[in-house]
């Protein structure tokens, strides 16, 4: 029998977890899917006082799994307890939204949710804690999530945007008749909700520009971007409940891209921290933008030729009377053709 030589155990918190979208990622998590077949696990399920017995039942069926990686299946309603010394926090849990509700009308329900998970990852998980926030409206979760712990870095927070990226992925594979693995740079810019903007104009079909493989520019400009924003409301209405596998799997996918090194040349979408951004993007909020990771968890943004020319234009700023121009141009300032 091959010798494994395994990792250390690692922690990992879901909040929500007993609900639909938990019960498809936990045991893709269990069964070595997300973090490697080297990886054991610690799964620590958050629920609420009202699904304590439904998560028990989560917790019995991963036991009745026998998974040979999961070492452990904590649960509780305290995020204090249930955070402790977790390096990944999966933020899940919220009230999700029904028929005819826009994401943002859950601001003030949720809202209170993400400050409390915020102070208690900062007072209990590790202090180099991943989050990923998933519970809507995910930007301005995240973004209060971080406010309230201040001691883990702001660029560890996370709002899912992964599952705009791959519906984008998805429609532009159709239309282009490719399979969906031929779709790369695909970037959603903004806010997981109607206003997002899925960018075709830098997304590659085949590793060509999207604008010279679809030649209905038509459909491209009117119904394709449509067809990203409004997504997740069709298919509330048609299922009368939010997503849940496939907001499953693109979680997977966001976890995937942050512990493995991004492929040359392509990068994937996630709602970040806008501070210091290199798209003259308003500094202060949690904005989805593309992203590279060297796999070790963190990421960096990808500096693309708008970015470049935004910040020369500070820089000449004196010169097109503008202001006082100041230089903040990266050194390693990279074009996209050129990785
Ligand atoms: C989704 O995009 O499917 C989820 O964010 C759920 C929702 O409210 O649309």
């Amino acid at each position: 029998e091959e010798t494994k030589s395994w990792k250390k155990l690692i922690s990992i918190a879901v909040s929500g977890a007993a609900g639909m979208i938990s019960n498809h990622l936990l045991f893709k998590i269990a069964s070595g899917e997300v973090f490697g077949p080297n990886q054991p696990v610690a799964l620590k399920l958050l629920g609420s006082e009202r699904s304590i017995q439904a998560l028990e039942g989560v917790a019995m069926e991963l036991e009745d799994s026998l998974f040979p990686l999961l070492r452990e299946v904590s649960i509780g309603i305290n995020p204090y307890e249930v955070f402790q010394d977790a390096e990944w926090a999966l933020l899940i849990g919220a009230k999700p939204r029904g028929p005819g509700m826009e994401r943002a009308d859950l601001l003030d329900i949720n809202g209170q949710i993400f400050a409390e998970q915020g102070k208690a990852l900062n007072a209990s998980a590790s202090p180099n804690v991943k989050v990923i926030v998933v519970g809507n409206p995910c930007n301005t979760n995240a973004l209060i999530c971080m406010k309230n712990a201040p001691n883990i870095p702001a660029k560890n927070f996370h709002a899912l945007t992964r599952l705009d990226e791959n519906r984008a992925k998805c429609q532009l594979a159709l239309k282009a008749g490719v399979f969906y693995d031929q779709v790369s740079n695909m970037t959603i810019w903004g806010n997981h909700s109607t206003t997002q903007v899925p960018d075709f104009l830098n997304a590659r079909i085949k590793g060509l520009p999207v604008k010279e493989v679809i030649k209905d520019h038509k459909w491209l400009e009117e119904e394709f971007t449509e067809k990203v924003q409004k997504r997740g409301g069709v298919l509330i209405k048609k299922w009368g409940r939010s997503s849940a596998a496939s907001t499953a799997v693109s979680i997977v996918d966001a976890i995937r891209s942050l512990i493995t090194p991004t492929p040359e040349g392509d990068w994937f979408s996630s709602g970040v921290y806008t501070n210091g951004n290199p798209y003259g993007i308003v500094e202060d909020i949690v904005f989805s933008m593309p992203c590279r990771s060297k796999g070790d968890g963190d990421y960096e943004l990808v500096k693309d030729s708008e970015a470049e020319l935004l910040a020369e234009k500070r820089c000449v700023a004196h010169l097109t009377g503008e202001g006082i121009g100041f230089c903040d141009l990266p050194e390693d300032t990279m074009l996209p053709g050129e990785m």
